[in-house]
């Protein structure tokens, strides 16, 4: 049994009931999740068939709900026709043309709003432009934009036509940019001359000539945005502006009517070995999970001001801000800077000005903005808060904890909601007024989710707190469709291990007596000491939960005796690097989680690896930690430098 499943050794007892204030406003009441549940134990597709009939305006409508004769490559609703733009803009022109979708707020704090009808016009008229350059149905179109309301506008615009869009985070390099480019076969780039985030120009053309300098002969235009005022250089015949592309067009443009399983979207993801993956995205599948989740989870109602201060170069911008809460007519937040500029406070001052009342971030920024301390969120009223929500990461116990009294004011019900790219949407989470909540848990599958944690040989780990392989066992709507180009890749990463029904995440994950889902980390990263298999983020977290430590990751090194080694990578709070402070934490691990965790070694660090999206990427501090040379792919870290510190920092 040790070498199969994975033990977990952090105990949690803490629980939230939700806030009888809130669940007496939620969307879902515990009858409603109650009946959701019940009709989709009964039913799976007929349940999943019903909501799409519900959510979506449908041109034609769809008469099959699944395909499943070519699995794992399932058809969703397949002969239905409808156009996500339009379910997005043009169903709420009569009831909510005034109301405001965008409350869009600079780098350098200047605000603009922007209605529905305002918004719908924008869509259209960029459309017509797409359309005047011979983009249609099918077309790839690249995305490499700051973030902002034109970067939604390029998106929603190629979705009116049929386009298929591929964002590209505005990080990204011009290396990273071209490979997007050249695997989609893109025919249009869409960037911006480009802008400043934290007060810093960020050049986007300029990387975007360089990435089209050798290579990228499918683009034939590229639109610029002048966002930044940065100089740069246009190529004739190529490069257009954006407001010359736009010029004489018109604010009106009939949707193209796709099918259901046309790819709206592909986007890229590193993921942990070889070349990125393009994770391709069906319209109606898709528009239906970003529908649900934002009713059910993120609990979105007509008079909330949302905020999710993703990218909307990650999934989480595509979900939580371009196509989820439009396709319900919130009003929302999209923020082009940082959370520390101009000083660490800029994440409350603007919950506080825009009156935000559902705020979705990540735990690397809670516990960023955790370790500048309490005085900065205390100088704004955050009063207009009443859900808060976490994504991407394990939340450590101590920053959920953070969150719940520093910015929720214990009033707040929090959404640790688990999700993947390839899930399109959130599968493990509360439902906020019914969920009692636990630090560190995204608790229980949504309805309609069929997950479960299983064992080397597929079997259900059905005893609390061994851990095993987060696999989802039915098709869902919103799932990947395929990796665009790579047919079996997608069927050999994510169907090869347990069949073509089973969905392997890729994660390690748990459950408690209660049936709470607990994400380990990813099942490479698992650690293996003296044959008990531990996920990082609990070692993690109780580094976190020492007063002296802001961040921790943990990875392993080979060991004689006990196979692996657990070496841990600890970020200090201010200065407190005390004599004896490793010694000192090595003792409270293995007070907390019990001797088998204790770290063999501490390193302290200024930071951590991360990816752009603010992953920690435990892989290349494994290779640190083995004092091996990094032979990965480095070109997606956000912060490069900090590897050869780690390097050079030794024992
Ligand atoms: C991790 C982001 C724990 C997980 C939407 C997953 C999480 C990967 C959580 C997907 C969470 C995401 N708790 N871990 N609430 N949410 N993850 O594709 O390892 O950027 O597989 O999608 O992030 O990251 P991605």
């Amino acid at each position: 049994m040790a070498q199969d499943s994975i033990e977990s050794v952090l105990r949690e007892n803490r629980s939230f009931p939700p806030p009888s204030a809130f669940t007496a406003g939620a969307r879902l009441k515990p009858e409603d999740l109650k009946a959701l549940r019940d009709k989709a134990a009964a039913d799976h597709v007929g349940f999943w068939a019903d909501l799409a009939r519900e959510e979506i305006d449908w041109h034609e409508p769809f008469t099959q709900a699944l395909d499943d004769s070519e699995a794992p490559f399932f058809k969703w609703f397949a002969d239905g026709k409808l156009n996500v733009a339009y379910n997005c803009l043009d169903r709420h022109l009569e009831t909510r043309g005034d109301k405001t979708a965008l409350i869009f707020e600079g780098d350098e704090g200047d605000v603009e709003h922007i209605s529905y009808r305002e918004l719908h016009a924008r869509v259209c008229r960029f459309a017509n432009a797409l359309k005047a350059k011979g983009i249609g149905k099918g077309d790839r179109v690249v995305i490499y934009m700051p973030n902002g309301p034109h970067a939604v506008v390029a998106m929603l615009a190629c979705a009116r036509i049929g386009a298929i869009h591929s964002v590209v985070f505005g990080g990204f390099s011009a290396p990273s940019l071209k490979d997007r480019i050249e695997d989609a076969q893109a025919r249009m780039l869409i960037t911006a001359d480009g802008n400043y985030r934290g007060g810093k120009a960020v050049p986007l053309k300029e990387v975007a000539d360089k990435a089209l300098a050798d290579g990228c002969d499918s683009i034939e235009t590229v639109i610029v945005h002048k966002r930044g005022g940065l100089d740069v250089r246009m190529q004739d015949g190529r490069d257009i502006w954006w407001t010359d592309a736009e010029a004489g067009q018109g604010d009106d443009c009939e949707p193209e009517w796709v099918e259901a399983e046309h790819p709206l979207f592909i986007l890229y993801t590193s993921g942990s070995t070889g070349k990125p993956k393009g994770i391709q995205h069906s319209s109606a599948g898709y528009l239906l999970g970003s529908i649900v989740t934002n009713k059910w989870v993120m609990d979105l109602q007509e008079n909330d001001v949302h905020w999710c201060t993703a990218d909307v170069g990650w999934i989480t911008g595509h979900t939580y801000i371009t196509y989820g809460p439009t396709a319900i007519g919130a009003t929302q937040v999209v923020f082009e800077g940082v959370p520390t500029y101009p000083e660490g406070d800029r994440f409350w001052k603007m919950v506080d000005e825009h009156k935000v009342s559902v705020f979705y971030t990540a735990p690397t920024a809670i516990r960023a903005l955790m370790k500048l301390g309490e005085e900065l969120p205390e100088r704004h009223s955050l009063d207009s808060l009443r859900l808060l929500g976490t994504v991407g990461e394990p939340i450590n116990p101590e920053a959920w904890m953070w969150y719940h009294r520093v910015i929720g004011k214990e009033r707040c019900p929090i959404v640790d909601t688990w999700w993947q790219t390839e899930t399109g949407a959130q599968m493990i989470a509360p439902i906020p007024g019914v969920t009692a909540t636990k630090p560190g848990s995204c608790t229980h599958a949504l309805p309609g989710i069929a997950a479960d944690i299983v064992d080397e040989s597929g079997e259900s780990v059905t005893e609390s707190d061994k851990g095993g392989y987060l696999v989802i066992k039915e098709p869902w709507p919103s799932m990947l469709r395929t990796i665009w180009g790579d047919p079996d890749r997608y069927k050999q990463t994510y169907f090869g291990k347990f069949g073509d029904r089973v969905y392997v995440a890729g994660d390690a994950a748990e459950r408690d007596d209660e049936g709470y889902f607990r994400i380990l980390g990813r099942i490479d990263d698992v650690v293996n000491v003296s044959g008990h298999r531990l996920g990082t983020m609990e070692v993690e977290s109780a580094l976190v939960a020492h007063s002296a430590v802001a961040e921790a990751a943990v990875v392993s090194r080979p060991h004689e005796v006990k196979g692996e080694a657990i070496i841990a990578f600890v970020i200090l709070k201010g200065d407190s690097g005390a004599e004896g402070l490793a010694e000192e934490l090595r003792g409270w691990v293995a007070e907390q989680l019990g001797a088998i965790a204790k770290p063999e070694e501490i390193r302290f660090a200024d930071g951590l690896p991360k990816t752009r999206s603010g992953k920690i990427m435990r892989r290349l501090l494994r290779s640190v930690a083995r004092g091996e040379e990094i032979t990965q792919d480095t070109s997606t870290l956000e912060n490069p430098q900090i590897l050869e510190q780690l390097q050079t920092s030794g024992h």
